[in-house]
């Protein structure tokens, strides 16, 4: 770590990014730039916008360009998982990648650190929760789900009931331990809720003007409820649960926590997660919302 006294970066600079096609959603430029500010780091990160028939191509060229690793984003997370030299057990499991790390021989490891950002989230945030004591419900099956019902399984978490639209994809979901995770028709989502702890929704159904995505009449008041959708911060389901004293965790943190291990392997420091972080990125997203 360099003190940044002049302006710019210095040759020496350490450089990251993410990589996505599009790519200018992506909050990683301003989470990654502001611990690298706050760290008074040299260091950059920066949004490459690359197309699908591009993609293999920029990632085996990060080692030649000095680049330290990349985060990867939609649509290109699968096809990076068969791309790198070695893949985390983790990202294998989960069949994605979203974090490149580029080791000093020049290999690219793939890791997916969703899984980490999710249960960390929850820990952080809802330290009373105890992944053990009772049933989780998850809503959805697609690449969200994959890291959220890994980080379940890995917590300790006794039964999962997943409830997906398209049932084949909540089956093939639940191979991944067959005698914890249970597929379940999407139409029963709202009927065994009385006795989990947890409730996640990984769907896209809460995004924008999107709906509530079950009832809560029978559900525990206990249970947590947790939503990976953070635009809005507060989506129905959260709003919903909230009102009836619920406890709720929102989807900003996973965001944040799953961050945190790409930038200490990139440039050396692990950073700090603050509220003036999430204050920062809260504007942002208010800001392009508005
Ligand atoms: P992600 O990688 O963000 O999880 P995805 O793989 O496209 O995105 O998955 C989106 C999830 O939201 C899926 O579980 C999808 O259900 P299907 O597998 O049936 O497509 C779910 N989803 C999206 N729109 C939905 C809707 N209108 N009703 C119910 N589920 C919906």
């Amino acid at each position: 770590m360099t003190h940044k006294k002049k302006p710019g970066l210095s040759g020496q600079a350490k450089l990251a990014g993410v990589i996505g096609w599009p790519v200018e959603h992506s909050r990683s430029p301003r989470l990654h730039g502001y611990w690298l500010e706050t760290n008074e780091i040299d260091g950059a990160y920066v949004p490459l916008a690359v197309p699908p028939q591009e993609f293999e191509h920029v990632l085996r060229t990060l080692p030649a360009l000095g680049f330290k690793g990349v985060n990867i984003t939609v649509p290109h997370k699968e096809e990076a998982l068969r791309i790198v030299d070695e893949a985390t057990a983790l990202a294998r499991r989960i069949g994605a990648v979203n974090t490149v790390i580029v080791r000093e021989d020049g290999s690219l490891l793939g890791d997916n650190t969703d899984a980490f950002g999710f249960i960390e989230n929850l820990r952080k945030s809802a330290p009373a929760w105890d992944p053990t004591a009772a049933p989780a419900a998850v809503l959805g099956a697609g690449g969200a789900a994959r890291a959220v019902i890994a980080a379940l399984l890995e917590a300790g978490v006794p039964e999962i009931r997943l409830y997906n639209r398209t049932f084949a994809r909540a089956t093939e979901l639940a191979a991944f331990d067959p005698a914890r995770v249970k597929a379940l028709p999407w139409e029963m989502r709202s009927d065994q809720l009385a006795d989990i702890g947890l409730l996640v929704n990984t769907t896209t159904l809460g995004m924008g003007d999107g709906s509530l995505p079950l009832s809560l009449e029978t559900l525990s008041p206990e249970a947590l409820v947790t939503d990976i959708v953070y635009v809005p911060l507060e989506t129905p389901l959260l709003r919903a649960a909230r009102e009836r004293g619920n406890p709720v965790v929102d989807g900003l943190g996973m965001l944040i926590h799953q961050a945190r291990p790409g930038f200490e392997a990139w440039f050396g420091l692990a950073p700090v997660p603050t509220e003036a972080l999430r204050d920062m990125l809260l504007a942002d997203i208010q800001e392009i919302k508005a």
